[in-house]
């Protein structure tokens, strides 16, 4: 068979994932005790009356067939919540959309809004789908670049003339992986006249909506006077109820935008397996105190990881939201992968490296707050025992 691998695959491979997970097996192979702050996988269960109602649905023999359509019970449920949360009303039968998870509706979203060299506007540093979906689709990339300065927002009156005028989707996240970053007050309007201005889709990733911190309640894009008529919001299940691996998610929005992706899905699979659609009904519909007790237990951590490293000498900015921190890499380092390696060998704790996502993330690393309390203290303690801060004066 030939040696083959075609470009779009080859476009993706090789990233600072796959090398810092080989360098994780082989430390672990070690009999190491490692730190795992890398991956952002919850590390908690759902509320039991959500494992409740997935057991109720599983033992259900009716339930296995192919779902074809979303239930209308769940279509009913996420504008249940969406009404609850964030006032805003949703029509169940055409604004609505189940997806296998964001990431499942992130890949496909370039495919149902996008030709192939058509430009996707995706921020730079961003979650690597926003990347990879739009390579596979065979569109051109354009990375917005997110500041410090710019309060991490896409500065996009400043994008050249020909590239907003041939951006035919615009991907955001706030609040954001990796950064953390929150939405400033009026930057969804601006997006909405950029995108009526240049006929953009624009797809807003909230998947972080309800994991914030201090009393900060991030909005929804379809908050923002004509949003719908421009684009979509996705939200997922993943983070707020502990669903990670139940794989359900969910679009929200524009009705004829919804309508092609929900096309390009129906060539792709089958819909949802009932019984998690039921799960999350129970999740999205039921009491809301584990969501409240789950946002303060990530900020008590994001309290005992960020208070300690400042308290050793890594000056790492709190977050207001997400269960990441974004963290400068000490001076004396000549890049990020070199400096989490570094971090992996001499305190065994695992860090994403900024670069994964993005050429604007190289020079930060990302921890993750999915371990517990004592874990993280101790995660501190191994950072100021390592010796790599030393040098270090940011
Ligand atoms: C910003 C963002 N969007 C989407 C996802 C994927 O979520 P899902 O589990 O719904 O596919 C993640 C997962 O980490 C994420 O960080």
């Amino acid at each position: 068979m030939s040696e083959h691998k075609p470009l779009r695959l080859r476009q993706l491979s090789a990233s600072v994932f796959s090398t810092m997970d080989e360098a994780r097996q082989r430390k672990l192979a070690t009999g190491a005790d490692v730190l795992n702050l890398s991956i952002g996988s919850p590390d908690l269960p759902p509320a039991p009356h959500v494992i409740e109602a997935l057991a109720r649905a599983v033992r259900e023999p009716g339930h296995y067939g192919y779902p074809l359509k979303d239930l209308p019970a769940f279509r009913e449920a996420v504008a249940f919540a969406y009404q609850r949360r964030f006032g805003v009303t949703l029509d169940p039968g055409t604004e609505v959309l189940g997806l296998t998870g964001s990431q499942e509706g992130l890949a496909h979203l370039t495919q149902a809004f996008t030709d192939p060299g058509d430009l996707v506007l995706v921020p730079d540093p961003g979650y690597p789908i926003y990347t990879a979906g739009p390579v596979l689709a065979g569109a051109q990339l354009y990375p917005v670049p997110l500041k410090a300065e710019h309060g991490h927002l896409p500065d996009l009156e400043a994008l050249p003339e020909d590239v907003k005028r041939r951006a035919r989707l615009l991907l955001l996240n706030y609040p954001s992986n990796p950064l953390a970053a929150i939405v400033q007050p009026g930057f969804f309007e601006k997006v909405v006249a950029f995108a009526r201005r240049y006929g953009t889709v624009v797809l807003h990733d909230a998947a972080y909506s309800e994991l914030a911190f201090d009393g900060y309640r991030p909005p929804s894009f379809l908050e923002t006077p004509g949003a719908r008529e421009v684009g979509l919001e996705f939200n997922s299940l993943s983070k707020t109820y502990n669903l990670a691996g139940a794989r359900i998610a969910y679009a929200v929005g524009n009705a004829r935008l919804l309508g092609l992706l929900a096309e390009v899905k129906a060539h792709l699979d089958y819909g949802l397996f009932r019984p998690i659609q039921l799960a999350a009904v129970a999740a999205l519909t039921g009491p809301q105190e584990s969501v409240v007790e789950l946002a303060a237990t990530y900020q008590r951590r994001r309290d005992v990881l960020v208070d300690g490293l400042v308290r050793v000498g890594w000056s790492v900015p709190k977050p207001r939201a997400t269960m990441f921190c974004w963290a400068p890499i000490p001076r004396g380092f000549e890049s990020s992968l070199a400096f989490s390696m570094a971090l992996l060998e001499r305190a065994g704790v695992t860090v994403v490296p900024g670069s994964g996502f993005g050429a604007m993330g190289e020079g930060y690393v990302r921890l993750a707050l999915v371990q517990g309390e004592d874990r993280l203290a101790e995660a501190v303690e191994r950072v100021a025992r390592s010796g790599l801060l030393a040098h270090a004066s940011m």
